[in-house]
């Protein structure tokens, strides 16, 4: 479901110029569980194992819920965050006909925004679900105290019903709290980090109150895990695991830009970003991942990508073949804007044309390594394949790179500093 096409990328047969050996070597460490981090490796064979229990908790609680509601607020930051809004942005579309409306909150602290969003439901039905694996997350933990106050002053003792807690299994503030306030619980396996979660409850639930189709995910999610099991260069995962490497440790470069032309895949992006970034950024090692949006970024970066610093950034462009939905440009009598050469095709032929003269214009003349993701659709079931591939990418990527993909000690800086200034005990 994903063929990396590298004929634009500046790399001669990606074959000769990586050993076979360094890739076999370095996927033992995932499929042996023998690299370092590899208690968090749970997400391998999740897309079979998952708890079916639980999963059918999660549809029934989901069921009622959405019943009851208008809205549903993600309390969450990072990898409680990210890949619930990049899926449902991706699978639904960014104004969804269909479906419980979803509002992010608990990855800022802005005030202005939490006030806002606070302003708009209160005269709404809304559900909170609350993700946080460590369960003492402080910027979803004020956001959750707001939400709740309001929910419990619009709904008194119903509040309860309207409240979901995604958490670890017995630890951590939420955990307890939710036990003592008897709001439903869902599970995040020990062995999953946060990046790797959004198959888990972390991502599962809020989609399914979303009204999105999650057993099409595990489908999809499965089929990449069938195709990503090879420990050599047959596996399209590790063939863009290696191209990156490549590029980044042989030929200098520094950043990664990942390229999307559909406005609804940008939340993918961002969540690419943070796998990748979170798991490979560390010991002074790792790619930039960086993302644009065209055409809107081709009037921006465009000019950076194509005329700026050279030998800096390469791109991974994600080329969706199908759209979720396509229109086509209307002819008009008159012609003033003299557009009517283009009355026959849709919006999303042009834009795979866009795609074409932006990729021979960037990969051409300005000599910027292109590496091309040719993805068949933008559907639940292609969200559970694109996330499983890219996460096993993830990891043979770190670990080609030699640092722990699972970890992220430098996150916690910030933390310490933030705790000291608000003088937390
Ligand atoms: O990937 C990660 O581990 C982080 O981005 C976390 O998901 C994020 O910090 C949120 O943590 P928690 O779920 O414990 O609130």
């Amino acid at each position: 479901m994903i063929k990396v096409n590298l004929d634009n990328s500046k790399l001669e047969n990606i074959e000769k110029i990586i050993e076979s050996k360094l890739i076999k070597e370095t996927s033992k460490k995932i499929f042996e569980k023998s690299g370092a981090g590899s208690d968090f490796l749970g997400w391998l064979d999740w897309p079979e194992k998952f708890d079916k229990t639980e999963y059918k908790k999660m549809q029934e609680v989901a069921k009622q819920l959405k019943e009851k509601i208008e809205v549903l607020i993600v309390v969450g930051i990072g990898g409680s965050y990210l890949g619930a809004r990049a899926a449902d942005e991706m699978i639904r579309g960014l104004y969804p006909k269909n479906g419980c409306e979803i509002i992010y909150v608990g990855n800022t602290i802005s005030s202005t925004y939490t006030k806002q969003v606070l302003d708009y439901v209160e005269t709404k039905k809304f559900g909170i679900v609350n993700i946080s694996k460590s369960g003492t997350t402080t910027e979803p933990g004020i956001a959750f105290r707001v939400f709740e106050n309001l929910l419990i002053k619009k709904e008194g003792s119903k509040a309860s019903e309207l409240i979901v807690a995604v958490t670890d299994k017995s630890r951590g503030a939420l955990k307890t709290m939710a036990d003592a306030k008897g709001y439903t619980t869902f599970t995040i396996p020990d062995d999953i980090g946060g990046r790797f979660s959004v198959l888990t409850p972390v991502g599962i639930f809020p989609l399914l109150v979303a009204g999105v189709d999650t057993d099409a995910m595990f489908e999809g999610a499965k089929q990449a895990m069938k195709d990503t099991k090879a420990d050599d260069l047959s596996n399209s995962a590790y063939q863009y695991a290696a191209a990156r490497y490549v590029l980044h440790t042989k030929k200098g470069y520094k950043v990664e830009t990942l390229v999307s032309y559909e406005l609804q895949m940008q939340m993918f992006t961002e969540w690419w970003k943070q796998l990748f970034g979170e798991s490979e950024g560390k010991d002074g090692k790792g790619l930039l991942p960086t993302s644009v949006v065209f055409s809107t970024d081709l009037h921006s970066l465009g000019q950076f990508i194509q005329d700026g610093t050279k030998g800096l950034l390469f791109e991974t462009i994600l080329k969706i073949k199908n759209p979720l939905l396509n229109l086509s440009i209307p002819a008009d009598e008159v012609n003033l804007d003299g557009l009517n050469y283009l009355h026959n095709k849709s919006f999303h032929e042009v834009n795979t044309i866009a795609l074409q003269g932006v990729i021979e214009a960037h990969a051409n003349e300005g000599n910027i390594p292109n590496i091309i993701l040719e993805i068949e659709e933008m559907n639940a079931k292609s969200f559970g394949y694109l996330a499983y591939w890219f996460m096993k990418a993830c990891a043979m990527s770190a670990y080609l790179l030699g640092v722990n993909p699972f970890d992220q000690p430098g996150v916690e800086v910030y933390k310490k500093n933030m705790f000291k200034l608000l003088g937390k005990k």
